[in-house]
């Protein structure tokens, strides 16, 4: 067989209630749209919270405009579903209305890989809603380069020479590959920083082959204003030289903490869940983290299994949901509300205009005492009492 791609293209077109969810009839407009497609050997459609993912495999190789385009159409038709029942923000995503081949700076998000099936092919997409691409940066680091998390880094001889990352840098536009474990500090210098640098993919120093590749589109530098966060999705190939399944997911059993939640302006634990309990509600959130699991046969999508749906996350679920207390406690006071340079929603430029005039230089020292001095006597002046 050919080398096979697997493509997952998302895009929030309209939110039940608010939000929240996806209404179900946009989902199944958007299974019935890929069904009719002869472009694709398999897919799912799924949702996280109120994104539309669209995992789909097919031979045509990564960026390829048809595919593409299958995506942008089908955003375009489910936006009339959204229409036509008032979905919150119905069409969102779809920033740019100007296709010309390719997702990449129009709003969804794109993440794909080209690779030759291996004998058996795990592979896990997670996907999140109510944070940003860079909320993967702390479990990739996990996953490929932590031997804390990941046996494998020591003990599986094909996993040994450790992995490469592709960082980009989003406010320049540019990108830097790091290899692990030698430039490990150096790395770390940058993932730290989620809002601005984020993983793009990773590859085996061994194997030389693609081993994740994540979404990187940053929305609010697309449209330069407020559009909701760029909720992102991930592919993590496993096994066989790559990290295990359960050390792909090992890292979320610690729920970090991530930018987004209410109005994609605050910080707050990202919670793994089931499918099913991935509908945010409380302040919008807490942000969520779905995994689906998945065979690949011949391109054909074995699965889903839903690798969160286990009881072994219950404890990080619960860490999460008293994180997410101790955080709210925090009301409008940082690092619960975003850095003003993070927050994607915000009043400071009208207000700080409003109150122009009213902002005046603070004084040396000294000058507070001479100031009060001088308007005392003024006063004793005015009103003929004596001071001195
Ligand atoms: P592989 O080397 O076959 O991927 O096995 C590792 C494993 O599954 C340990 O959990
Ligand atoms: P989404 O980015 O998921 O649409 O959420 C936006 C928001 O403002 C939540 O409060
Ligand atoms: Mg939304
Ligand atoms: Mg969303």
């Amino acid at each position: 067989m050919s080398k096979i791609t697997l493509s997952v293209i998302k895009a929030d077109v309209g939110g039940f209630v608010g939000h929240g969810e996806v209404h179900p009839r946009m989902l199944e407009r958007s299974k019935e749209l890929l069904s009719r497609s002869h472009l694709l050997v398999d897919f799912h459609v799924t949702r996280v919270g109120d994104d539309i993912n669209l995992i789909m495999t097919h031979e045509r190789g990564v960026d390829d405009p048809e595919i593409h385009g299958l995506a942008w159409d089908l955003f375009k038709q489910v936006t009339e579903v959204a229409q036509d029942l008032k979905q919150y923000g119905a069409g969102q995503d779809l920033l740019v209305d100007a296709f010309s081949g390719n997702v990449r700076g129009l709003g969804p998000g794109v993440c794909e890989m080209e690779f030759e099936e291996r004998p058996s092919e795990p592979v896990i997409i997670f996907m999140a809603d109510k944070t940003e691409p860079g909320a993967w940066n702390f479990p990739l680091y996990k996953i490929f380069a932590d031997p804390f998390n990941t046996p494998g880094l020591i003990i599986d001889n094909k996993m040994h020479k450790g992995f490469t990352f592709e960082i980009h840098d989003l406010k320049h536009g540019t990108r830097i590959s790091m290899d692990c474990p030698e430039e490990l500090y150096d790395l770390l210098m940058f993932i730290g920083a989620p809002g601005r640098f984020v993983t793009k993919a990773i590859y085996s120093r061994e194997l030389g082959d693609i081993a994740a590749c994540s979404t990187t589109t940053k929305l609010s530098l697309i449209a330069g204003r407020y559009v909701g966060k760029d909720d992102p999705s991930l592919i993590v190939r496993c096994q066989s030289g790559l990290p295990a399944v359960g050390e792909a997911l090992e890292p979320f059993a610690f729920p970090h903490l991530v930018s987004g939640w209410m109005r994609g302006s605050h910080c707050g634990p990202l919670m793994p869940c089931a499918v099913e309990d991935a509908r945010p509600s409380r302040m919008d959130g807490p942000p969520r983290a779905i995994a689906l699991g998945f065979q690949l046969a011949n391109g054909k999508l074995i699965g889903p299994r839903d690798m969160f749906a286990d009881s072994g996350f219950n404890k990080a679920r619960e860490m999460a949901n008293e994180m997410a207390n101790m955080m709210r406690r925090q009301g409008p006071f940082e690092p619960h509300r975003l850095h003003l340079e993070e927050m994607e929603y915000t009043t400071m430029p009208q207000i700080m205009r409003r109150l122009e005039r009213r902002w005046t230089a603070i004084p040396e020292p000294g000058e507070t005492a001479k100031e009060l001095i001088a308007a005392g006597k003024a006063q004793a002046q005015g009103d003929g009492s004596e001071i001195d």
